[in-house]
């Protein structure tokens, strides 16, 4: 089983943070790392979860009303760690570059569905081959307008449809929405893995986050793949190091 930070070590640490991805660099056997992408007013593309700053900063309202330096003025709180901030793409990629040359993947989700952010493909495509990332790199959406857009882009590159269920991932990627890869819910393996033979089968949880307290819970790995799942975003990949 692969496994891949998802928002970076978001259990133990502050989601979406140069804290988090720092923390998921230096797990071992990690195959790579999930963050959730968005544009600011004034156009510059910040790494956040919520459409919205109420959940994770002290900040009221939308990420896309807010400039990228009143961005930078709210404040992520990580307990006995430096205070966090919204990190910009180019902020993440400085910090997980050498990580990434040296074999660690990065998927950028595009968190677009709510709103379609107009040209956020085009930016980010740019950005990640003008640092020559492009090998490294899995697109995610859970809009299919905008995978299109990316396989316009950029035909070479790996797409992942993100849905809840894997029978809608597969057949939006049958539909020809330009992914080739399947993102769907853990707990929405609706097909029997005959199935799914073949395909990247890359499953997310909505477990918990931090502040929340840790579980020690651990999953059943083989049984997963059992189900045809090869790749699992998680919060505490800490837990699954070699
Ligand atoms: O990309 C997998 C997963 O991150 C999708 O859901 O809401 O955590 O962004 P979400
Ligand atoms: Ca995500």
């Amino acid at each position: 089983m692969n496994i891949w930070a998802h928002r970076g070590c978001s259990q133990r640490y502050p989601e979406n943070t140069l804290l988090s991805f720092e923390k998921a660099i230096n797990v071992r056997g990690l195959a790579g790392i999930e963050l959730d992408i968005q544009l600011t007013r004034d156009g510059h593309m910040v790494v956040i979860h919520d459409e919205r700053v109420d959940r994770t900063t002290e900040g009221l309202g939308y990420v896309r009303d807010y400039t990228l330096a009143e961005l930078k003025r709210l404040h992520i709180y990580a307990d006995e760690n430096p205070v966090q901030q919204i990190p910009t793409i180019e902020e993440v990629l400085d910090l997980i570059e050498p990580a990434m040359r040296s074999g660690m993947r990065l998927n950028i989700e595009l968190k677009n569905s709510v709103y379609p952010y107009e040209g956020m493909e085009r930016q980010i495509i740019d950005l990640i081959h003008t640092r020559g990332l492009q090998n490294q790199v899995v697109y995610s959406s859970f809009s299919a307008l905008s995978l299109e857009k990316v396989r316009e882009l950029d035909p070479e590159t790996e797409i992942g449809i993100l849905d809840t269920k894997v029978s809608d991932c597969l057949f939006k990627l049958q539909g020809g929405c330009g992914a080739n890869v399947l993102h769907p819910y853990w707990q929405g393996i609706d097909l029997p893995p005959e199935r799914l033979r073949g395909y990247t089968v890359r499953a997310w949880l909505s477990g918990h986050l931090y502040p929340e307290k840790p579980t020690g819970t651990k999953l059943d790995l083989s049984a997963l793949e059992a189900k045809g799942i090869t790749d699992l975003f998680l919060n505490e990949p800490e837990m699954y190091a070699d």
